[in-house]
């Protein structure tokens, strides 16, 4: 399997990609990294994490087995109007690299995992600093082998479902390149653009699922999603309710 090569991965990037890549055999965090190093537009990678973080205060386990470990730093001058929308957006923008690589049949399921059938491949971390206008967007993207595992999901890898597995650093500059279009294009997006992108993704519209939040059960079929990224959950007796992501585990 090909190391990964910061060169390489600079050198597929589109001319004015305004940052650098890092390079690491271990770190921490390749997010915690970037939250207190690194530059706006600056990308972090590491073959192994000893400290991943996953949403809601989660290990993300991270193997030194191939897979991907990424982390961008990035830096707006106003916060745009879109901005509670971006971990969603990331995903959209990944599902899209991950499809313009040869992978098909995956998809999104809320707020931002990546799944094909029941298989997380995928998850998404973004965290925020300095009054919300510098974000570091983590990625955990399982390749060879499956990092993660937690009685919640079902785990899968690239390999699994691919016939050929692109080269990592190949696979990492696309998601850079489209990572890098979202986040320049963002303050000029427009909602529309979003929903669009998250009706081709959606995994769980029409779709009966339970959440729990604060211990408490809620079950319903999901109706999308609201303009600050809330999933809308249409209970039994016929009330739509919207649910954030911050403490909500969700069953499908
Ligand atoms: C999830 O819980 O689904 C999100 C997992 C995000 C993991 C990635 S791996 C690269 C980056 N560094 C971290 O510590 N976490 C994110």
């Amino acid at each position: 399997m090909e190391g990964l090569d910061s060169d390489k991965i600079a050198a597929l990037l589109g001319a004015g990609y305004p940052g650098r890549i890092h390079v690491f055999g271990e770190l921490d965090s390749t997010n915690s990294w970037l939250l207190e190093n690194g530059a706006c537009g600056d990308c972090c990678l590491a073959e192994k994490q000893t400290c991943g973080r996953g949403r809601r205060g989660k290990q993300w386990l991270s193997p030194a087995n191939g897979n991907i470990y990424l982390s961008l730093r990035w830096c707006f001058t106003h916060p745009p109007e879109l901005l509670p929308l971006l971990s969603l957006l990331v995903g959209i923008s990944v599902c899209k690299s991950l499809h313009d690589s040869g992978l098909r049949g995956h998809g999104l399921k809320w707020p931002n995992d990546i799944l094909v059938g029941e298989n997380k491949l995928a998850g998404i971390l973004v965290e925020t600093s300095n009054n919300m206008q510098t974000v570091v967007i983590g990625l955990g993207l399982n390749v060879y082998t499956v990092g993660s595992a937690d009685e919640q999901n079902t785990w899968g890898s690239l390999q699994q479902f691919m016939a050929h597995v692109p080269d990592r650093n190949d696979l990492i500059a696309s998601i850079v390149n489209d990572l890098y279009d979202l986040l320049s294009n963002l303050p000029n997006l427009q909602y529309k653009d979003f929903e669009k992108g998250w009706n081709q993704w959606d995994l769980l519209s029409g779709n009966n699922v339970s959440l729990v939040q604060a211990d408490k059960k809620y079950s319903g079929v999901v109706q999308g999603v609201d303009s600050l990224g809330r999933i809308l959950l249409q209970q039994e007796h016929g009330k739509i309710t919207a649910f954030s992501s911050a403490e909500l585990s969700l069953r499908w």
